[in-house]
């Protein structure tokens, strides 16, 4: 599955996968795609080194990229402890009597939240990239906004190429007028962060928007019939996220989140403000539902929102509490039904792409090998 763009970054297949765990991302390079480390969640600059040198170690040497999390806008000179002081003391007593009311045990004495939200700060991203350019990354991702133009010419200088994650062919314009090189069309059945436009209308629209820049076609690709659809719609490869969820390799630490994942249908995510104050597809729980009920206070913006329920996730979390427990992801969560390796999902994705490209010849009155 060769496009130009895969070939320009020197992989077998333009099969590109996000995923939060190191482990997932090499394998994905290993089996012949491209994988990309989400960074959004090392604050701390030495777990982002040990985690790439164990991508270095585990990669074979094949090309693999990074993900940052870069708000478009800029905060200047705000800290963590600003943005705390803008939340509402109502909102902080509604997450603690929804704790209350499932249940949910405090952490332990001095045990930090592990889910943060200060990765999302331009501070922050910027010594991820401090980090991560003194490895040879291939490619750097953002996903809210292009990056600032300092940190694309960092990226050119040094032979990265720069992707950025579109929700309209608006915003994808905005990205090349950027100087970006790659826009990843994400649709509204997308895990994490969407816009409300599906893919099958996005990607052409986006394609066409920002010609002849590349497209990743990206939200709801979790088959070979799939890829072979996004291609068809203009897209140079894809780019893939939920699908890597339930792999073996993939790290969720609970083993009941994984068993809700594997359990969900296609219509058990909602797109919710619930996590990060900006609209996100994740799993529908019982959290979400709090949220969401116009009975309740409502969610903060970006990025209070993430900060008020940083702990109380990471509470969640721990304990497993089931009815409020979810993670994002997106509409393909109803084909996730059971765990393999990232080898095997990469396979059936590789072969399921053969078989509709023969269907598709055989429509069209070709015959022969695809
Ligand atoms: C658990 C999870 C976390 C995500 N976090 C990020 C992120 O930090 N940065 C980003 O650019 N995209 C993030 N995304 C979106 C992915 O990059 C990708 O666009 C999306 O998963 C594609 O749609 P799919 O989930 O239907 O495959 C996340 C997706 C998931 C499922």
């Amino acid at each position: 599955m060769q496009t130009e763009l895969s070939k320009q970054l020197g992989v077998e297949h333009a099969l590109f996968g996000f995923t939060p765990f190191p482990a997932v991302a090499a394998a994905i390079s290993r089996a012949g795609g491209f994988g990309v480390l989400g960074a959004v969640r090392y604050t701390d600059p030495d777990d982002l080194k040990r985690d790439l040198d164990w991508i270095e170690a585990h990669a074979e040497g094949r090309p693999y990229g990074l993900d940052v999390v870069m708000p478009a806008k800029k905060v200047e000179g705000v800290t963590e402890a600003d943005v705390e002081a803008m939340i509402p003391e109502g909102h902080r007593r509604f997450v603690e009597d929804t704790l209350a009311k499932y249940g949910v045990p405090e952490l332990a004495e001095g045990e930090a939240s592990g889910w943060r939200i200060t990765g999302w700060m331009e501070q922050v991203a910027r010594t991820q990239l401090d980090v991560a350019f003194d490895y040879p990354i291939r490619l750097l991702a953002n996903a809210l906004g292009s990056p600032p133009a300092d940190v694309i010419r960092r990226a050119h200088d040094r032979g990265v190429l720069v992707a950025a994650l579109a929700g309209s062919a608006r915003h994808a314009r905005k990205h090349k007028d950027a100087g970006i090189d790659i826009v990843v069309a994400q649709g509204y059945e997308a895990g994490g962060h969407t816009g409300e436009i599906a893919s099958m209308v996005l990607t052409p629209e986006v394609v066409e928007a920002v010609d002849p820049l590349p497209v990743l076609a990206a939200g709801g690709i979790g088959s070979g019939q799939q890829v072979a659809a996004a291609l068809a719609l203009g897209a140079q490869g894809v780019w893939t996220g939920s699908i890597w969820l339930t792999t073996t390799e993939a790290d969720l630490h609970s083993p009941a989140l994984t068993r809700k994942l594997l359990a969900a249908g296609s219509g058990d995510t909602v797109r919710s403000r619930a996590l990060t104050g900006k609209p996100a597809r994740q799993l529908r729980t019982e959290w979400t539902d709090a949220w969401d009920d116009p009975a309740g206070p409502g969610t903060l913006p970006m990025p209070l929102q993430g900060l008020l329920v940083a702990e109380a996730v990471s509470r969640i979390q721990k304990y497993e509490v089931e009815p409020l427990l979810g993670t994002p992801v997106g509409q393909i969560v109803g084909r996730m039904t059971s765990e393999s390796s990232v080898q095997a999902v990469f396979d059936d994705l590789t072969r399921g792409f053969e078989r509709a490209v023969d269907r598709i010849n055989r429509i069209a009155g070709r015959s022969g090998p695809s």
